[in-house]
């Protein structure tokens, strides 16, 4: 069967930057199935050679090394452009005639792609509906939402009941692209492949698990974004959220999209709900300085650019494991990393005073260098019996001769076409991530809430989080890679 990915807001940044090189290069490997054309919907009233045109230049340079001039023409030839208005009812049946026409009538996979400001995710697939093309009596049909799926529960569950009514949860794609990154589907392979980790990946041996996504880069020009959504909405209610899922789960019988999602949905269940005291007991929030400058930033903003909690999962596997998740911007380095922290030998028989923590740990580096590394204490050669820690070190790059690791959205539009759920969110494991982001969103509105820490740009966020950590015996794990 042949398909048609439809992408509506095809003049936007997403587009150019990773949609168009991350298809560019599935074709190039061969990857994208026989006949499968591409159809850009935006207002700009472009021709198909227009952009082409414009598509060309910006995949020479987000593809870089994997873009080919020769290869582009073999590709170039599939890309189509139609003029539309998501508001215009019109738009939708002259997008129909379009499919039809270039798809010959043949029976063709639909793979719609909203890549269109949030606030219009919802009318958009009403006019699908409405335009007959969400039926499926000529192929199958897809919808692949970007984020933010919502900016809280309540605008989540109503997106998703406007979806429902016009496509099936089975025809919904909602995409968080952690979930792309080779190297967060590798802790599938590396919990459920091996049998040397997953003993010991419990309440028995494990004192916590740190996640870590901090990013050098401060919002820069995004302030009429960033400002009303903040770390929590940006970065907590999908990419960590995720990341604590696949980290936390139990192993599913197959993988596969309803058995995987099963399992990292009950993660979200069993995670314990905030009241009272623990919001300020767990949880930190911070600015950094210079941030109340930024262009477009409201004055007096108390926006968080950064946050960490503490969170539990009150289940058989983790319960009085604490989940600390942190993220940040202006940070010391970009660094996406998951800590597993084993707990220390019960007993030091080499004299030496327990240093808090003891170096067992578990690194998962999700990037930039990805790889993993196993901590563990050791010898000093020639120094008595005083140990250090020192660590085994497995990098993909290396694994894989330095080829450059590929971009998390050929993975997740492959799936789609595909129709291979399991890297996507799901309905209600949105609403439950909502769920647990809101009531902190909530409670640091109020002036009992924890109070915002600045902190300078270029440090692993404000002291507090530092201190906070070390009040409970522990401590971050900030190495850059
Ligand atoms: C996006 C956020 O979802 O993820 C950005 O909106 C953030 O604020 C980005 O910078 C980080 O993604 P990555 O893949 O660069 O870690």
């Amino acid at each position: 069967m042949s398909n048609t990915i439809v992408i509506f807001g095809a003049s936007g940044d997403l587009t150019s930057r990773k949609l168009i090189p991350a298809l560019y290069q599935l074709h190039a490997k061969g990857r994208l199935p026989e006949n499968t054309r591409i159809v850009g919907v935006s207002r700009s009233p472009f021709e198909h050679e227009d952009w082409r045109a414009s598509l060309r230049e910006t995949t020479a340079k987000y593809a870089g090394k994997a873009f080919d001039a020769k290869t582009w023409e073999t590709f170039a030839p599939n890309v189509f452009y139609q003029p539309g208005d998501i508001k215009d009812a019109d738009s939708f049946t002259t997008l129909a005639e379009f499919l039809t026409e270039i798809e010959g009538g043949q029976e063709t996979g639909r793979v719609y792609y909203l890549s269109t400001m949030p606030q219009l995710y919802g009318l958009a697939i009403e006019q699908l509906g409405k335009a007959g093309l969400a039926h499926e009596e000529n192929g199958t049909r897809r919808v692949i939402i970007e984020k933010p799926f919502g900016t809280n529960l309540k605008t989540a569950q109503e997106l998703n009941c406007r979806i429902h009514h016009v496509f099936n949860e089975d025809q919904i794609y909602r995409i968080d692209h952690y979930l792309g990154k080779e190297t967060v589907q590798n802790i599938f392979a590396l919990r459920f492949a091996n049998s040397i980790f997953e003993p010991l990946w419990n309440r028995n041996f494990v004192d916590h698990v740190q996640i870590t996504v901090a990013e050098e880069v401060v919002i820069g020009r995004r302030a009429g974004y960033y400002d009303g959504s903040g770390i929590l909405r940006d970065m907590f209610q999908n990419h960590l959220l995720q990341l604590m899922m696949i980290t936390a789960m139990e192993p599913p019988a197959r993988y596969d999209g309803t058995m995987v999602r099963d399992e990292k949905v009950k993660v979200l269940h069993a995670v314990r709900k905030m009241t009272g005291g623990d919001f300020a007991n767990q949880t930190v929030r911070g600015q950094y300085e210079g941030y109340l400058q930024e262009e477009g930033v409201p004055k007096g903003s108390q926006t968080e650019t950064y946050a960490a909690l503490k969170l539990y999962c009150d289940n058989w596997r983790w319960r009085g494991v604490p989940f600390f998740l942190r993220s940040g911007k202006g940070m010391s380095c970009r660094t996406t990393q998951i800590v597993i922290q084993f707990k220390n030998v019960p007993h030091m028989m080499f004299g030496e005073k327990s240093r808090v923590p003891m170096g067992n740990r578990l690194v998962i580096q999700v990037q930039p260098a990805e790889g993993i590394q196993l901590h563990f204490e050791t010898k000093v050669p020639d120094a008595g019996m005083k140990t250090r820690t020192n660590h085994l070190d497995f990098n993909f790059q290396d694994s894989i001769g330095g080829a450059s690791m590929p971009d998390a959205y050929q993975r997740l539009l492959l799936d789609a076409v595909q129709g291979d759920a399991s890297l996507f969110a799901r309905g209600d494991e949105v609403e439950l991530a909502w769920g647990i982001i809101d009531p902190i969103i909530e409670a640091w509105k109020s002036p009992a809430s924890p109070p915002l820490h600045v902190y300078q740009t270029g440090v692993w966020g404000p002291t507090e989080a530092s201190q906070w950590m070390y009040d409970q015996k522990r401590e971050w794990f900030d190495v850059c890679p």
